[in-house]
């Protein structure tokens, strides 16, 4: 296959995957936004649309036509040189276009999107073409995210669906792997795809430190809470406990606590918590504060880096997946004061 049916393929299934992901969606789920951070499904299907009909058709397209003129308006996020936008608090309040009308877009765009590539294949699109899907598959996280805040902070919990592996159980045997002082390599090293602050490849010099061979556990977590964790002031950065005080934080978010038993809000309904699964949806407060409890402290960007080169956390048997990047780890501090 060469780079162009590479590129067409990979456009198209990333097209279809951001709309299955949105199949079991009902349209009211598509339009709300419950706080600023988090954006309506039927947004990120636009916004992901005009990236393509901005940066690529408009201009590159032979007599290539808008399929709205105020979609640029609606859709455009942050990029300011592109000009004015709806501003990110007003997401929730745009009940046109529709959830037809914007899928509708995205089905123009789709087409013209391959017209483009098939029949005015010019290797100077490329890069611009791949930010284009990967900003796409970008939004497929946070379209994810946002779906299961949307959701999830509904009191009647409607469940989205099955999805496999939402929780990564992580059940290996912890020990500290020995990190050398030395200096290491990080950054981007392959001719793959990656956004520019993955580079330049680089040196570090990192002292000495051990890091945990596996991830935190929401047993551990259970552990931390049942010992104050949440009320303990002398284990928070102010800023942190600013926040647990406003915001009565007591658990991590989705968990609540029901006749003396933890359970979740998961994309698949209610559940138990699995004490051996990796712990999720804390924020670095928390994760901070944890640390603090244990003695030890969060690993910084490069440790993690240098380690995880070496090691693959929470791998899986069998398929060798490695755990997403969001899960919690914990250094000991070995440096030299
Ligand atoms: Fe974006």
């Amino acid at each position: 296959m060469n780079i162009k049916e590479n590129i067409l393929n990979l456009f198209l299934d990333t097209r279809k995957h951001t709309e299955a992901l949105c199949k079991p969606l009902q349209k009211e789920d598509y339009v709300v936004q419950p706080i600023v951070d988090v954006s309506p499904p039927k947004w990120h299907l636009g916004h992901t649309t005009w990236f393509f009909e901005e940066f690529l058709l408009d201009g590159h397209l032979p007599g290539y036509k808008r399929f709205h003129s105020q979609y640029a308006y609606v859709f455009n996020s942050y990029y300011e040189s592109i000009g004015a936008r709806v501003v990110r608090t007003d997401r929730g309040n745009l009940s046109r276009p529709s959830v037809d009308e914007v899928y509708e877009y995205r089905a123009h765009v789709t087409k013209h999107m391959a017209q483009l590539i098939e029949l005015h294949w010019d290797e100077d699109l490329i890069p611009v073409l791949e930010i284009g899907i990967h900003h796409e598959k970008q939004h497929q996280e946070l379209l994810l995210t946002d779906i299961k805040y949307i959701l999830g902070n509904n009191p009647l919990s409607p469940v989205y669906g099955n999805i496999e592996d939402e929780v990564f159980i992580n059940n290996k045997i912890h020990k500290w792997l020995e990190m050398p002082a030395q200096i290491y390599e990080v950054g981007h090293s392959e001719e793959t795809f990656c956004y520019d602050n993955e580079q330049p490849r680089h040196r570090v010099f990192l002292e000495a430190y051990q890091i945990s061979s596996e991830l935190v556990t929401c047993g551990e977590w259970i552990n931390f809470i049942n010992d104050g964790g949440y009320s303990n002031v002398m284990l928070w950065h102010t800023e942190g406990w600013d926040w647990v005080q406003k915001n009565n934080i007591c658990a991590p978010m989705y968990w609540f606590e029901e006749n003396n038993q933890w359970n979740q809000y998961t994309l698949n309904g209610i559940a138990g918590i699995d004490k051996s699964s990796a712990i999720t949806h804390v924020s670095y407060y928390e994760a901070f504060a944890f640390a603090q409890w244990k003695g030890m402290r969060l690993p910084t960007e490069f440790e993690w880096e240098a380690a995880q080169q070496k090691f693959s956390w929470g791998e899986k048997d069998g398929n060798g997946q490695k755990a997403p990047t969001y899960l919690t780890l914990i250094t000991k501090n070995l440096m030299v004061p």
